[in-house]
């Protein structure tokens, strides 16, 4: 290869808004200039460019497409936030490869996901494109996309090549404003944030995306540290890492590099092997060789990376998409089946009272009310790959379709998600008033969480609030229908309303879903990845923090706590309700004590039974707490999980295997280790569960 075409595999472009390639990516393609595109799709358009690279260039080396396959390609599935409140790995599996096969059908090679940055504040947008705030649940998440999107061979005409993103800390954006710097330290890196990236390696991904954001003073795409001490030297990654988007070139804003030439070089020699669509490498690579400041090397390993992964994707044998394949695979009726059975799977009931769900099929009467409730757009959520609104089912048109004929469902929008008119109210009432109940869905328009879209309120938007007062005000029973894109501070309605289900944005069969859900033929079994906060001042408010030396208490100004709101949370992480209830028993283990340097699994077993009167799904929950370690241990860390489902009067007993290896953490000199002394063990049914049943295990020197 020459140095132009080595330099050509290390770059992406991006196509136009509507999936096409650029008149210049012809050239470029011809030229062995280019390496990869992102947002080009659709089997025709990807066969026409890539023929050109396959047949035109001098090296014949196909083009890897990539693509935002986020949370589906055209059957759109819950937000990731979502699909992970579903606390069931095999349901974001099936997701991720019904997405992987969809794309795969219209050219698409590469996904950038799973996102699976740890997100502990609301504010910060992109909490919805991720598992929520924990590691546990978020290394489950990641392995089982990663294994959805590639499988195990992702040259498989239904499979695609996933990207770990964003390395690294993104999440952790002070102040939850989208791109801001963070401030992390390498025990925390290490304990919280990388694990997830861990797990996605584990389990084979093909690429990782380098973040936007500065990292204790360094940025993301431009550190040795993350980008080759850790992923290549201790994790042995041998996949490629891609910038995000024009992340090289911003090295020159945040201040680490004078000029493009100067980006480029701590770019491409910190571990970045292909740049997102600034072209500083292009541009700046013979140059930077010629003056020594990049070996020859460097490029060459990038290279090689890069062409490893292409060979992986089975671009050199199958470099064409099959364009009849596109047309039987893209929203397919099982496809559809899966979208409203994960969607349904992803609801979380917050709060149920007087039995007020699961409701009657033969109600007389119903008003189905809010800004959301007849809203095909939002309800996909962001980055909604090639979905299609018409596609989607409202909320409205999935309680027509669930409701028997003779109930009468009288529809009111009320008011925008957004702006100040009450003009809709009277309406919106009215239609209360001549309903036997009512279901009013509100939230936050998809466009309000994503890419660059912080919030400094979690506050509902607009005069969602009013209305749903106004409705209450009608005596009617109120059942409120969340889709949003994070946590919200709904303190009013969780004090007020009889009844809320989260249902996030759950795709193009959400109303469905959800009315399977209201209507008790769906039992709601999900649980929070993501702790509900009551005021935005609380935030980052997260379960698994450190005590501190002053644990917050009541009748003691002097510990850590605020004067305006109590210190916890509205909804603690991992909570959910059900239509039935259960009970927890005969919490054993399989040792009460081990040696620290032992090797063993321990099981953890207790019983669990489900004492109401409906089959329904409840998520057991392992939590452990090191009592007194070299540095401080958070107060509870989730360790295991498990969803069940179970008939009326069930029992079943549910195991987990802890490894020894559970047990440990990085100490002061960021070492693994597994310190002597107790650990607590506790198991329930949310982070905060008041009937936890409790043991502990003794680490003996
Ligand atoms: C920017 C986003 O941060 C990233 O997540 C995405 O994959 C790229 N743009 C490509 O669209």
């Amino acid at each position: 290869m020459t140095l132009a075409e080595k330099l050509g595999q290390l770059q992406q472009l991006d196509g136009e808004g509507n999936g096409n390639f650029r008149p210049e990516h012809r050239e470029l393609a011809r030229k062995g200039l280019l390496g990869s595109t992102l947002n080009v799709r659709g089997a025709p358009r990807t066969n026409e460019l890539q023929r050109i690279a396959v047949e035109g260039s001098r090296l014949k080396i196909p083009l890897l497409f990539g693509f935002d396959v986020i949370h589906g390609y055209r059957t759109i599935f819950p937000v990731p936030l979502g699909e992970a409140s579903s606390w069931d790995p095999t349901v974001a599996e099936k997701s991720a490869s019904i997405a992987a096969a969809e794309a795969r059908a219209a050219g698409v090679h590469w996904t950038f996901a799973p996102m699976v940055d740890i997100a502990r504040d609301a504010r910060w947008g992109r909490i919805v494109e991720g598992s929520g705030e924990d590691p546990y649940l978020g290394s489950i998440m990641a392995r089982a996309r990663v294994r959805g999107f590639q499988g195990n061979d992702y040259s498989a005409p239904d499979r695609v090549l996933a990207c770990a993103k964003h390395w690294v800390g993104y999440g952790a954006a002070e102040g939850g404003r989208d791109y801001n710097t963070t401030d992390i330290p390498e025990g925390a890196l290490r304990q919280v944030y990388f694990p997830p990236f861990k797990a996605a390696v584990d389990e084979g991904v093909g690429t990782f995306m380098s973040a936007f954001n500065d990292l204790d003073g360094v940025p993301s795409s431009a550190n040795p540290f993350t980008l080759t001490k850790v992923l290549r030297g201790e994790w042995k990654f041998d996949g490629f890492v891609v910038s995000d988007y024009t992340a090289v070139q911003e090295l020159i804003q945040h201040g680490v590099a004078a000029n493009g030439s100067d980006a480029a070089r701590l770019a491409l020699n910190a571990g970045v092997d292909m740049e997102m669509v600034s072209r500083l490498y292009n541009e700046n690579g013979s140059e930077l060789l010629r003056a020594g400041q990049l070996s020859r090397a460097t490029i060459d390993e990038a290279v090689r990376r890069i062409l490893r992964i292409k060979f992986r994707v089975g671009l050199f044998e199958h470099p064409y998409a099959d364009e009849s394949r596109e047309r039987s695979v893209i929203l397919s009726a099982a496809n559809i089946a899966a979208a409203r059975d994960i969607a349904a799977r992803s609801i979380v009931l917050l709060k149920n009272e007087r039995e007020t769900l699961p409701l009657n099929k033969n109600v007389r009467s119903i008003a189905v009310v809010g800004p959301l409730a007849d809203d095909q757009v939002d309800v996909l959520g962001s980055w909604t790959g090639d979905g299609n609104a018409a596609d989607a089912v409202t909320l409205l048109a999935g309680i027509r379709a669930k409701a028997s004929s003779t109930t009468k469902i009288n529809y009111a929008k009320g008011c925008d998600i957004d702006g100040s008119s009450t003009a809709g109210f009277d309406d919106a009432v009215r239609v209360a008033r001549e309903s036997d109940l009512v279901i009013v869905a509100i939230g936050e328009s998809a466009a309000m969480s994503g890419e660059a879209s912080s919030r400094s309120s979690l506050d509902l938007p607009g005069r969602q609030l009013d209305l749903v007062k106004a409705l209450q005000a009608t005596g009617k029973p109120v059942v409120v229908v969340l889709m949003n894109g994070r946590p919200l501070t709904i303190n009013w309605i969780v004090e007020n309303a009889p009844a809320i289900l989260e249902t996030w944005f759950a795709g193009s069969q959400a109303g469905n879903a959800i009315a399977d859900v209201l209507f008790g033929d769906v039992d709601p079994g999900g649980k929070l990845p993501v702790t509900f906060p009551r005021s935005v001042g609380q935030e980052p408010l997260y379960y698994n923090h450190m005590n501190t030396g002053r644990p917050p208490d009541v009748n003691n100004k002097y510990t850590s706590k605020y004067l305006d709101v109590p210190w916890t949370p509205l909804f603690p992480f991992g909570y959910g309700l059900s239509y039935t209830q259960f009970r927890l028993s005969n919490l054993r283990t399989s040792a009460a004590r081990i040696r620290y340097d032992q090797r063993v699994n321990i099981t953890v077993s207790v019983e669990i039974e489900n004492v109401g009167s409906r089959a329904g799904d409840e998520v057991v929950q392992l939590y452990i707490r090191d009592v007194a370690a070299s540095v401080t241990r958070p107060v509870k860390e989730l360790k295991g999980f498990q969803r069940v489902t179970l008939r009326p009067g069930e029992k079943r007993s549910t195991e987990f295997i802890l490894g020894t290896e559970q047990l440990g953490f990085y100490d002061r000199d960021m070492r693994f280790v597994v310190e002597p002394g107790e650990f607590k063990m506790m198991v329930g049914t949310s982070s905060a569960d008041p009937h936890e049943l409790v043991t502990s295990l003794e680490v003996e020197k």
